[in-house]
């Protein structure tokens, strides 16, 4: 081979091995087989010679560019792989670790519990009822039999939505203002309304009173309201479907006793205790020391509540309860304060 050939790819090999960078590959590659290289200095020479001599030096010229091509393509791999671990080396990134797990959510615990008494209603044959959390008077108040004057009308216990006065008292005012639902109990007049007996619904959702946040009161709680109507039912009825309820949600060994209690829609009205299940009765803070604690107020439907929705009161009778979902989710979880319920803390809603 000519000399200088060789010696032109000599110098390649020594000068390739050195590179460091993709830049220095590409100042290689221009002077070792670009247009102003030696080597190409050559090619033109090929012109000059005798036909004979031609393809064999032609052919020891090509040999050495597709040497050095050669010889900077693997330097290009190399310099890719020494940069690559370079980086892995700085960054400190473990490729072998396990990747990060996605947290997985949970139903909010409301709603865990809103979902087991669904289940145990379901289980009895009952429906579930929408109702509407923006309501009228008519339906929150007038047609559940509460008079003008009742206190819970006044401004300092509902969430007027239109032309709220600003007097507390409301005893004077003969609209039908939209108001935020205070109760649940607006779903027995909707359905009584549409459906003719038998009745069977619950109605599960949302309440407004304009109480303050503290560790038991929240401006927004939730319930859920059951309505049977029917001929011939009667308290015994209604003390058994809360014995069903009571003991699926709270245990079998859970005991429950009404107190006798007034609501303008029911006649006669119950305030529902439970038996303490934190001391089984013995008394303890949760109860405090009563043994008792209060989860629902029920009673027989009052013939004026009937009266207002066209049922017969002469043939049909009907029994109605509210449980307090936030107190049986406070209970169930033994969640201190309320307001946990409505902060949205995530510490506090991955336990569930
Ligand atoms: N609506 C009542 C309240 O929010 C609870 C209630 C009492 C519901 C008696 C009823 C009932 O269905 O019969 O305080």
């Amino acid at each position: 081979m000519n000399d200088k050939l060789l010696a032109i790819k000599q110098k390649a090999e020594v000068e390739i091995a050195k590179a460091q960078t993709a830049h220095d590959i590409n100042n290689l590659r221009s002077h070792f087989i670009g247009k102003k290289s030696e080597l190409n200095d050559f090619m033109k020479q090929l012109g000059s010679l005798s036909p004979e001599e031609r393809p064999a030096f032609g052919k020891q010229i090509n040999d050495i560019k597709v040497a050095i091509e050669q010889l900077l393509a693997a330097a290009e791999v190399r310099i890719d792989t020494m940069l690559y671990q370079n980086s892995i080396q700085s960054s400190q990134f473990d490729y072998t670790m396990p990747g990060r797990p996605y947290k997985i959510g949970s139903l909010h615990p409301i709603t865990q519990v809103f979902h087991k008494i669904e289940d145990v209603f379901i289980s009895m044959g009952y429906q579930i009822a929408e109702g509407y959390d923006i309501e009228d008077e008519f339906h929150n108040f007038d047609a559940l039999n509460t008079p003008k004057d009742h206190p819970a009308r006044n401004l300092a216990d509902t969430f007027y939505i239109e032309n709220a006065q600003q007097s507390g008292d409301r005893s004077d005012t003969a609209s039908n203002e939209l108001l935020l639902r205070t109760h649940t109990s607006t779903v027995q007049i909707r359905v009584m309304e549409n459906y003719a007996p038998p009745i069977k619904v619950v109605s599960p959702g949302r309440c407004y009173r304009n109480d303050k946040f503290d560790m038991t009161h929240s401006p927004v709680f939730h319930q859920i309201e059951c309505l049977a109507v029917d001929i011939g039912l009667s308290f015994a009825d209604l003390r058994d479907t809360m014995n069903t309820c009571v003991k699926k949600m709270f245990g079998s060994d859970c005991k429950f006793r009404f107190r006798p209690h007034f609501f303008p829609f029911t006649e006669p009205s119950a305030e529902v205790d439970i038996s303490c299940f934190n001391c089984a009765g013995k008394g303890c803070p949760t109860c405090k020391n009563s043994g008792w604690i209060e989860i629902a107020g029920a009673g027989m439907v009052d013939p004026n509540v009937f009266k207002q929705v066209g049922i017969d009161s002469e043939k049909y009778s009907g029994f109605a309860f509210a449980f307090g979902i936030d107190r049986m989710a406070m209970l169930t979880y033994h969640i201190p304060d309320i307001r946990l319920l409505y902060e949205n803390d995530l510490r506090f809603l991955r336990q569930f």
